[in-house]
């Protein structure tokens, strides 16, 4: 274990340099107009978590801003494998973003002929335990962001502002709703429990399709807990019996207070637990036996 934080070696290009050896350009497209698309994928015990779906989602978010990747899936794949063994990544993530490449700042797209730039770093970092097993504050904010929240987007001053004012107000999560309708966290997606029943905003552009959000829902579909993928308002919100939020980096989390009010009986409901639970047993399936 080599302590929190980013390991040394990062992908630049297609090969894996030191870290120290990267530049970034002054007039890279990422760096200017925030002209690119990232994913974050989770590691544990060394193996890439839900790998394919987000490798996927990359892809999907690419093709959805007219940007190419000049790497297949499978080569894709394999670099960030390779990244994690050369860096020994037992538990943390890998970040990976594409940008549109260097060229004189305009906003036009450059020409066919500049190279979009593909970088990825591993960090590392253990399981939150405290938060998923504690819960957490969230406050209730706009939602001032574009109409293609689809897209993991490099832009993200609207999910920034959001999180930074959920912090100032001493929560850990921004819940952000387009005129009192619930949409997502700043930086992860929110569901409710109601009388047994999960809901949670649909997939579309007001949203990131979480993994998490998909793996947590085709739990809930085999272990025949309803769920229902509608909008729904600050009141339903406030009135919960549950709240619980999902991410790649906090897994399942419990939302205990919203804007000071106490939700449920201010603990972990029973069923986030149960989809806690599942969650652990998608882990050790697809990762082998991690435990806490
Ligand atoms: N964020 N919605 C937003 C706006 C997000 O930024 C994220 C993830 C999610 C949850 O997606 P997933 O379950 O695939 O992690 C939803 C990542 C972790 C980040 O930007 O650091």
């Amino acid at each position: 274990m080599r302590g929190v934080g980013i390991v040394m070696k990062v992908i630049w290009q297609g090969n894996i340099v030191d870290r120290m050896d990267v530049h970034v350009d002054i007039e890279d497209r990422g760096y200017q107009f925030g002209d690119g698309i990232y994913e974050v994928i989770r590691v544990y015990k060394g193996c890439l978590f839900t790998g394919k779906e987000h490798i996927n989602r990359l892809y999907e978010s690419a093709s959805k801003v007219r940007l190419h990747i000049p790497y297949s899936f499978q080569q894709m794949v394999d670099m960030l494998t390779r990244l994690v063994k050369e860096n020994e990544l037992q538990n943390g993530s890998i970040y990976v973003q594409v940008t549109r490449g260097v060229s004189p700042r305009n906003h036009l797209f450059p020409p066919a002929t500049v190279e979009t730039i593909l970088s990825a770093y591993t960090k590392e970092f253990s399981r939150p335990v405290e938060t998923i097993y504690n819960g957490v504050k969230a406050k209730t904010v706009e939602d001032i962001r574009w109409l293609k929240c689809d897209v993991k987007s490099l832009n993200l001053l609207g999910n920034v502002l959001a999180k930074q004012s959920a912090y100032e107000a001493g929560c850990f999560e921004a819940i952000q709703h387009r005129i009192g309708m619930v949409t997502e966290g700043s930086a992860s997606n929110i569901a409710i429990v109601v009388d047994g029943k999960v809901k949670t905003h649909p997939a579309n552009h007001l949203i990131l399709n979480g993994i998490v959000r998909q793996v947590m829902l085709q739990t809930c579909v085999s272990n025949h807990i309803q769920v229902d993928e509608a909008p729904f308002t600050l009141e339903d919100l406030m009135r919960a019996d549950e709240i619980f939020m999902t991410s790649t980096t906090s897994e399942i989390t419990p939302i205990v207070e919203v804007d000071g009010t106490i939700i449920g009986n201010g603990m972990p409901g029973p069923i986030t637990k149960k989809l806690q639970s599942y969650y652990e047993e998608e882990i050790k399936k697809q990762c082998g036996s991690y435990c806490l």
